[in-house]
């Protein structure tokens, strides 16, 4: 394989579960993981920046091509009959249920850690963060390495604090030259379009006795949906709670301002930003009198349609030139508490962008 080349699996717009898996493809790739080099990888949620997790050295190249602070601990991929005692201290009953009902799939469960887990995976904590997705690429890469006996360490591929990738051209933006055979990142695996489209749910079980089941991250899989396996909702993250950098206020940030209004507030400010001469580029997803905006991209009005889109609308609009990404609030129900997670993060920190948009002195756009 010529490293850096994309080494096509399927053309980017196939089902997932219909694609062809190319088998070269994926040897090479997991030699190159072998041999301590930075792989990108399709998953399920969302595109994947994969290292050996048991070679350190190869694990700080993750943080070196991130950007990402080295005490923030990454997510091991395992495949799916990989051995939860290998990477894990204690597994309690409840971790076994989770992983039978919804692996392969979007959940990482937070245990004790084994402990020849490198403090580099683990950003130092005394947990373990592990997921087996569904991702045919990613489960076949997964298997291919260290004869399916390996753990890929994996954060999202994306630059700390970007939006998370869902499709490998989403990668070679974000990464450019850093991707290719001189480049930190040797290989990106195209997998097409990710199915779900927002990071994992992330549930903590390391602290069971104290604090029961605790929801670091909400995902796809509800806190409903873990309720109904081990027969316990999963709580609200405490102060003490092992830290989680999907989970800091300002992650998930396009450079542009994201602004988040609902319906009725929403039409009125589009009307007067256009009034005061900013672009707006607008995310939406009911009929809304949209054409006072710039750009306008409207989402599905359901949740998982919504997910599937939402990381590639921000890009789009990223791009845009837009002064501002305006987004109409969704829903406030439990469906939507994922995507709603991800456009607060967004969102975070731009409550007075509107504001200085519409009272600058001198439009900056006629
Ligand atoms: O869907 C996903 O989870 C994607 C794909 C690639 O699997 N990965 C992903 O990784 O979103 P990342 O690093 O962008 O986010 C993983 C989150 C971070 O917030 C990290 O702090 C948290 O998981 N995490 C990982 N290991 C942890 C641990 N031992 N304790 C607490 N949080 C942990
Ligand atoms: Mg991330």
């Amino acid at each position: 394989m010529t490293a850096g080349v994309n080494v096509g699996i399927g053309a980017s717009t196939a089902p997932q579960a219909l694609m062809a898996v190319d088998h070269a493809a994926i040897a090479a790739a997991a030699a190159l993981l072998e041999q301590g080099a930075l792989v990108a990888f399709p998953t399920e949620t969302v595109y994947g920046l994969g290292a050996d997790a048991e070679n350190p050295a190869a694990v700080a190249r993750i943080y070196e091509a991130k950007g990402r602070p080295s005490d923030h601990p990454v997510i091991v991929h395992v495949a799916p009959d990989a051995d939860l005692t290998y990477w894990a201290a204690e597994i309690p009953e409840q971790a076994r249920q989770l992983a039978a009902a919804f692996w392969p799939g979007p959940l990482t469960l937070i245990l004790k850690r084994a402990a020849h887990i490198p403090d580099a995976v683990s950003g130092g904590q005394d947990t373990v963060g592990l997921r087996c997705p569904s991702h045919p690429v990613a489960i076949a890469l997964l298997q291919a390495f260290k004869g399916g006996k390996g753990g890929v360490a994996a954060p999202s591929a994306n630059k700390f604090g970007q939006v998370s990738p869902t499709t490998a051209q989403h990668v070679r933006d974000e990464f450019g030259a850093q991707v290719g055979d001189g480049g930190l990142i040797r290989a990106v695996l195209d997998g097409g379009a990710s199915a779900v489209g927002i990071e994992s749910t992330i549930v903590d079980l390391s602290r069971l006795a104290t604090h029961g089941p605790v929801l670091l991250r909400p995902g796809h899989i509800s806190a409903d949906a873990i309720a109904a396996v081990i027969d316990q909702l999963p709580a609200a993250p405490d102060a003490a709670a092992p830290r989680a950098s999907g989970t800091l206020a300002s992650h998930y940030a396009p450079h542009t301002p994201v602004a988040m209004l609902d319906g009725a507030t929403l039409a009125l400010t589009l009307a007067q930003l256009k009034a005061a001469g900013r672009k707006v580029a607008l995310i939406c997803y009911s009929e809304l009198p949209a054409e006072t905006a710039g750009v306008v991209t409207r989402l599905p009005a359901v949740p998982d349609g919504y997910a599937y889109a939402l990381y590639a609308a921000l890009r789009a609009l990223d791009r845009s030139g837009a002064d501002l990404i305006l987004v109409e609030a969704p829903p406030q129900d439990a469906a939507w508490l994922g995507v709603n997670d991800r456009l607060r993060r967004a969102a975070h920190g731009s409550t007075g962008i509107v504001h200085g948009l519409l009272n600058h002195q001198s439009p900056i756009r006629n």
